[in-house]
């Protein structure tokens, strides 16, 4: 049988990647699929010849609408990232009748719910696994793997970028910027870092995470994002000796109020394995009520871990090629008429318990009335640290652990905090999980 002809879009990172699982891995992925899959055309501005192998059965142009509009190919791979012009791309090969492989989280959060829709409508697939803690399957063992299950909640470290800067500020005391640029060079962090830093990355991927889960619509604008950026060294060590580690982590759950879709840098305890997960790499643990809490690990970026997933679904749609279009998996797990549009909570009305780090005076009765005000809220305070002043300081540094309390409650709290003369500067605030099972 003829090989499955693919287009390419893109030949950076992950696109050379998967040029060379695809041609270094042939035999095997034919093996697997039941047919070869050869990447017949590819559009790029700018690729390195020399990283890339296959490179001579390719067509290579430099306009991606070429690609799509390509009679003879059956699967276009789109690795361009960002929103236009994929968008135009991916509506347009599917208007071909082509299926779509993507890797672009920004593009399904955002746009998801109507590339389903005209894929649906057109009897094609796209899929996405790449989009989601790069080479960890999470998508497939969130839709298929878990499919019994009612799921109660998912927590993830999902930005690779994040957890190497946050791991490396733990490890070697080194600084933010040093550690961003090296994650650049690694080609680990997006096109633009801040969305890596602010956490916009990990919203596109725990907005994914949430609707699979829960099968509901993307919504990424209800998606809480906080990023990484206010941590400061001084949060890294008090966390530590508290028995704690700071990861930013994505968290989705279903309460009886609604849904919860948040990222933040959040408090682990540094028993949980999650805690430990350290550099580049990603976890997402789910837990189900039938199976219980699960977790998955593995590289979060770089290209062959990405890659790894982008061939897999490629692998997947030469298999379902011959399918019937009602008969494949949905693209949120759940049928599209059957998604729920349960309410997505705001962050006021999250339970968690928070970490909190302020610079007081260093005179007496000053720590009573901030207990008293946490008192007056029914917020239970669950271990203090003061460090010592420093020789003629006059102020100190206060950590606090509170026991969960709503949000609402917290903020309320912390403006009568910060609000005294006797608090100096605003109130440090980290959430923190124990992901108890
Ligand atoms: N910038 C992303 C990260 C790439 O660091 O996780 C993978 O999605």
């Amino acid at each position: 049988m003829e090989p499955v002809k693919v287009g390419l879009l893109g030949l950076g990172t992950v696109g050379g990647g998967t040029a060379n699982v695809l041609a270094r891995n042939a035999e095997e992925i034919a093996r697997r699929a039941g047919r070869g899959i050869r990447i017949t055309h590819a559009a790029a501005r700018e690729y390195d010849p020399s990283r890339i192998l296959g490179l001579d059965q390719m067509k290579v142009t430099d306009d991606a609408f070429e690609v799509v509009n390509d009679p003879e190919v059956e699967i276009v791979i789109e690795l361009i990232g960002g929103y236009s012009p994929a968008k135009e791309l991916v509506l347009q090969a599917i208007a071909n009748g082509k299926h779509v492989v993507t890797a672009n989280k920004a593009l399904i959060a955002l746009h998801g719910n109507e590339i389903f829709a005209a894929a649906q409508a057109r009897g094609v697939t796209v899929a996405f696994e790449a989009a989601v803690a790069g080479g960890i399957p999470i998508i497939k063992a969130l839709r298929e793997g878990l499919s019994a299950n009612r799921i109660q909640w998912a927590a993830g470290i999902i930005n690779g970028t994040g957890n190497f800067i946050l791991t490396e500020m733990r490890n070697k005391g080194r600084d933010f910027d040093d550690v961003l640029a090296e994650a650049q060079a690694l080609g680990y962090a997006e096109a633009d870092p801040t969305f890596d830093v602010e956490g916009i990355d990990a919203a596109h991927k725990l907005t994914i995470l949430a609707s699979i889960a829960f099968g509901i619509p993307l919504q990424f604008d209800k998606t809480y994002t906080e990023g990484i950026t206010r941590i400061e060294q001084q949060d890294v060590t008090y966390a530590n000796e508290l028995g704690y580690r700071i990861k930013h982590l994505g968290v989705t759950r279903k309460t009886e109020k609604g849904v919860e879709m948040r990222v933040h840098p959040t408090l682990i305890p540094e028993r949980c394995l999650i805690a430990n997960v350290d550099g580049v790499m990603n976890a997402v643990m789910v837990k189900g009520d039938a199976v219980g809490p699960t977790l998955y690990y593995g590289a979060g970026a770089g290209a062959e871990p990405t890659a790894s997933a982008v061939v897999a679904d490629v692998i997947d749609v030469v298999r379902a090629l011959t399918s019937d279009p009602e008969n494949r998996v949905p693209h949120l797990a759940f049928q599209a008429d059957e998604l729920s549009d349960l309410p997505i909570l705001g962050m006021e009305d999250v339970v968690t318990a928070c970490y909190l780090r302020m610079q007081v005076a260093d005179k007496p009765g000053v720590m009573a009335t901030i207990a008293g005000i946490f008192a007056d809220f029914d917020i239970s305070i669950e271990a203090i640290k003061q460090k010592e002043p420093g020789e003629g300081e006059t102020e100190v540094t206060l950590i606090m652990l509170t026991h969960r309390v709503l949000e609402r409650k917290m903020n309320q709290a912390l403006e009568r905090i910060e609000a005294l003369e006797t608090v100096h500067g605003p109130v440090m605030r980290i959430r923190a999980e124990a992901l108890a099972s």
